[in-house]
């Protein structure tokens, strides 16, 4: 996918607008290319054009090389910070009430701090997800499709999505010893 999208984006980038990139970025003693497009008398038009291609160029720079360039990286990581907010959100909303601060109130030998989830073999994001979809022992199952009923929540259910949120985010406190949900009330 990723090298159809990059065919797919550089086939249509005409060259003139990418010569002038590079001279707009200040390639000093360069350039033949820097030459060529400064005595092409259509210069006005080709700068609008780079004008109007800007924005689309810089997104298909961002979309092509999310893990070469410092922008593609930023988006990665506002993403990622974004995930744990909700899952953070979620958490709050649907399981602070037995697992304030990582703990269980029911259960004190299961609680989401990484030992526990370790020694009850499920402390990886998959194992959490399992046990926050189809619940287990009092514990109940937050699933669109969890069965059997009794097994599941009485309150509205979480898509996949969500959990899936909800396990990064478990996860992620759990390796972290769940330092900062303790204080952190909003
Ligand atoms: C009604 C109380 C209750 C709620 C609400 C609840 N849990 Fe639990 N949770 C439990 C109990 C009880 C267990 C222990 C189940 C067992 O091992 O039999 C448990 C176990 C777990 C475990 C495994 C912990 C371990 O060390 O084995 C995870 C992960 C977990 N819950 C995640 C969640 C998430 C995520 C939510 C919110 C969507 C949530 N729980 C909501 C009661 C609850």
């Amino acid at each position: 996918m990723h090298h159809l999208l990059s065919g797919g984006i550089v086939a249509h980038l005409p060259p003139p607008p990418i010569t002038i990139i590079s001279k707009g970025n200040a390639v000093r003693g360069g350039g033949t290319a820097v030459d060529r497009v400064q005595k092409t008398p259509r210069k006005e038009g080709i700068v609008l054009l780079l004008h109007r291609l800007a924005p689309a160029l810089v997104s298909a720079i961002m979309t092509l090389s999310p893990t070469l360039h410092p922008p593609g990286n930023i988006v990665k990581s506002l993403a990622q910070t974004a995930d744990i907010q909700r899952g953070a959100t979620l958490f709050r909303r649907a399981c602070i009430g037995c697992h304030d601060a990582g703990g269980n109130i029911i259960q004190p030998g299961a609680t989401l701090f990484v030992n526990d989830l370790q020694r009850n073999g499920v402390d990886s994001e998959e194992g959490i997800y399992g046990i926050t979809y189809y619940g287990k022992g009092r514990m109940p199952g937050f699933g669109e499709n969890c069965t059997p009923k009794g097994q599941c929540t009485f309150g509205p259910r979480l898509q996949e999505e969500e959990i899936r949120e909800l396990a990064k985010f478990v996860k992620l406190q759990a390796d972290q010893g769940w330092q900062q949900i303790e204080t952190g009330q909003d």
